[in-house]
């Protein structure tokens, strides 16, 4: 693979050519289609995945079938580090929610390039660290927020993240079906979409095509209350 490719990603933005190249003669390219499952919970790991183009869902399926979503992850992310960091089974099952790009390194050459360079292994438990934090919010908002505080959480995240400010006092973020946004905060469908329903009535969004429009006020008044 040409080393070019690798430049994009931040996490080899601080090697040199020679150390790129070394990276980008063990990795592979793998595409996969809509919907199709990456990795299963539970199934054993040997492949280390950084995005080049498209999105996943990390999730985790409960016994009676519910999905729970614990992440998107998109361009210039990496999954499946943490089976090959401490061997054990895949820890949620990834699924592809578009067209997907992956390049790929395998264990060996995955543990090797972290051992040879501290920048990468930094930079790896920089993210780990990161999706830590989330998770613990995550289990905050579960345990002391009602079903509205953690669709405010998640609209800010989602402007933070994501979010376009415009002249005309909104904030525009793409819209994820109601469906997903149940399965991130811990609710149904039905009480997304009510709730969603309820801050159009007040002028405090706006949904046209993909796009969620937020009125600034209405990020101020989830600010003041999550
Ligand atoms: P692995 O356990 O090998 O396979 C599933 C991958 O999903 C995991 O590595 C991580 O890369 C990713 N993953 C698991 N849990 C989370 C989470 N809470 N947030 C973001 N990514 C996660």
């Amino acid at each position: 693979m040409q080393t070019a490719l690798f430049r994009k990603f931040a996490l080899f933005a601080e090697l040199d050519e020679r150390e790129l190249s070394s990276i980008a003669a063990v990795a592979k390219s793998r595409r996969y289609a809509k919907d199709d499952v990456v990795f299963h919970a539970d199934e054993s790991g040997d492949i280390f995945c950084l995005i080049r183009e498209g999105q996943v869902k990390v999730t985790m399926i409960s016994p009676e079938g519910k999905e729970i979503i614990l992440s998107m992850l998109g361009p210039g992310d990496f999954f499946g580090e943490m089976a090959l960091l401490d061997n054990e089974p895949r820890s949620a099952t990834v699924i592809a929610t578009e067209q997907l790009d992956v390049v790929t390194i395998w264990r060996s050459d995955f543990l090797q390039i972290l051992q040879e360079n501290f920048s990468i292994a930094k930079k790896v438990l920089a993210e780990l660290s990161r999706r830590l934090r989330n998770a613990s919010n995550r289990i905050e908002s579960l345990a002391t927020m009602d079903v509205y505080g953690r669709l405010a959480r998640f609209f800010l995240d989602l402007a933070a993240k994501q979010g376009k400010v415009l002249d005309n006092g909104y904030v525009a973020v793409t819209r994820p079906t109601h469906q997903s946004i149940a399965n991130m905060i811990g609710t149904s469908r039905e009480t997304v979409s009510r709730l969603i329903h309820d801050l159009m009535k007040q002028n405090l969004l706006l949904s046209e095509g993909k796009t969620i429009y937020l009125r600034k006020t209405a990020l101020d008044q989830f600010r003041a209350e999550v």
